[in-house]
């Protein structure tokens, strides 16, 4: 069951994403027309939105805090090098975009002025798609998709209420009797899977509002700490371990305190909050901060519950492994209540994590749309 439900969690994590922007290739309505709808013109919207540009530049022409990318592609921007000495005209093309981003500085649209608009980070198929949508509001785009919180919202509420609601005891007694463990389990799957799905899709539909700009230096947080993310969910989730789901009578073996389990009796749990917590430098607006700090309050509220849930289901039992173990990491090892403990098969799950941590460095711009490595 537990496999079954990591399972469903990797699959919508894959899915979830890609439903949101792959698929959504305008229908070519008018065979006729002379311009060819660009697939990447709806992504590049989105994009535009997400980063925050469409706060500034309207798609539509209308007046804002920067120039309106309406009716500009393919033409010429008069542009001030560095923003003093005489004006120029350079082709208002995918270079000019690139520049303008990268640099926003180094040449200033004529009659705006410097300091105004923030860099930005952004990897070729982001500036592909933006490309596209600018090309686009220059025959004429349709407006940028509606944004709303009702689906990031509900996806945060039925996600982390939905864990601590099904596992409290009360409530899990009452449905795991009559549905059985393995039905129960899956319910519990089936709701987390929800939440997760309207989590995904909800950040992807918020509006961008941005508490802390988005600097380079930031992407550095997760590529710095997911390793180490990375390795506690392989050795969590291949241990075994009381606090994992329907684990509880490991409590009751001979030697119930094993490998990573040692460090903190809450390995995966801690992956998941240095997941969150890394990934809130480089995501800085407020959708970004409610999805990730839901998993953190998530992982970390739920060492406290799990805690709890344990040590009244299991009394005596918990008692001991909870002398040997901390939820801290290392606390119980410094205070010589448990010894460190590894062999050969650590070795492979330390082979296993380097393989999925370069995986998801190397894929995380197909799955998330955001590329990893600044
Ligand atoms: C805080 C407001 C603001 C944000 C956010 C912003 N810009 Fe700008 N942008 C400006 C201003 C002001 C100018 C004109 C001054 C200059 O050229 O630097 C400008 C200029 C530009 C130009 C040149 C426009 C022209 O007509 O010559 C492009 C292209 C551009 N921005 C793209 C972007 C993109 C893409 C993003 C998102 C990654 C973005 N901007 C985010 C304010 C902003």
């Amino acid at each position: 069951m537990r496999s079954l439900m990591l399972l469903l969690w990797i699959a919508l994590l894959v899915l979830a994403p890609g439903a949101g922007r792959a698929d959504v290739i305008a229908l070519d309505d008018d065979p006729h027309g002379a311009a060819e709808p660009d697939p990447r013109a709806e992504d590049g919207r989105r994009l535009l939105a997400r980063h925050g540009c469409t706060g500034c530049h309207s798609l539509d022409g209308s007046a804002g805090p920067g120039p309106t990318f309406a009716d500009r592609w393919g033409g010429l921007a008069t542009v001030q090098v560095g923003g003093a000495g005489p004006t120029r005209p350079v082709p208002y093309d995918r270079a000019y975009l690139a520049r303008a981003v990268a640099a926003p500085d180094a040449e200033i649209a004529d009659g705006w002025s410097a300091g105004l608009m923030p860099a930005a980070d952004l990897d070729p198929e982001t500036l592909d798609a933006m490309a596209a949508a600018l090309a686009e509001a220059a025959t004429g785009a349709p407006e940028p998709p509606p944004t709303s919180w009702t689906a990031l919202v509900a996806g945060v509420l039925v996600f982390v209420l939905g864990h601590f609601l099904l596992s409290a005891g009360p409530v899990r007694r009452r449905l795991a009797g009559p549905l059985g463990e393995g039905r129960f389990m899956l319910l519990y799957s089936v709701v987390a899977g929800l939440g997760l799905y309207l989590m995904i899709v909800g950040l992807d539909a918020a509006p961008y509002v941005e508490l802390w700009p988005r600097l380079p230096w930031t992407a550095h947080a997760p590529l710095a700490v997911m390793p180490l993310a990375v390795a506690l969910w392989v050795f969590g989730f291949s241990t075994p371990n009381p606090t994992a789901a329907g684990r509880a009578s490991v409590a009751e073996q001979a030697e119930p305190v094993r490998g990573v389990v040692a460090i903190t009796r809450h390995p995966a749990l801690w992956g998941f909050a240095l997941w969150g917590l890394s990934h809130l430098p480089p995501n800085g607006d407020l959708a970004s901060v409610v999805f990730f700090g839901g998993f953190v309050a998530l992982a970390l509220g739920g060492m406290w519950h799990i805690d709890r849930r344990r040590a009244a289901r299991l009394g005596e039992a918990w008692r001991g492994f909870a002398e040997q173990t901390s939820v801290v990491p290392f606390v119980a090892v410094a205070r010589g209540r448990t010894r460190l403990r590894f062999g050969v098969g650590d070795l492979a799950r330390l082979v296993i994590a380097a393989v999925v941590f370069v995986g998801l460095l190397h894929t995380h711009h197909l799955l998330f749309g955001v590329a990893a490595l600044p």
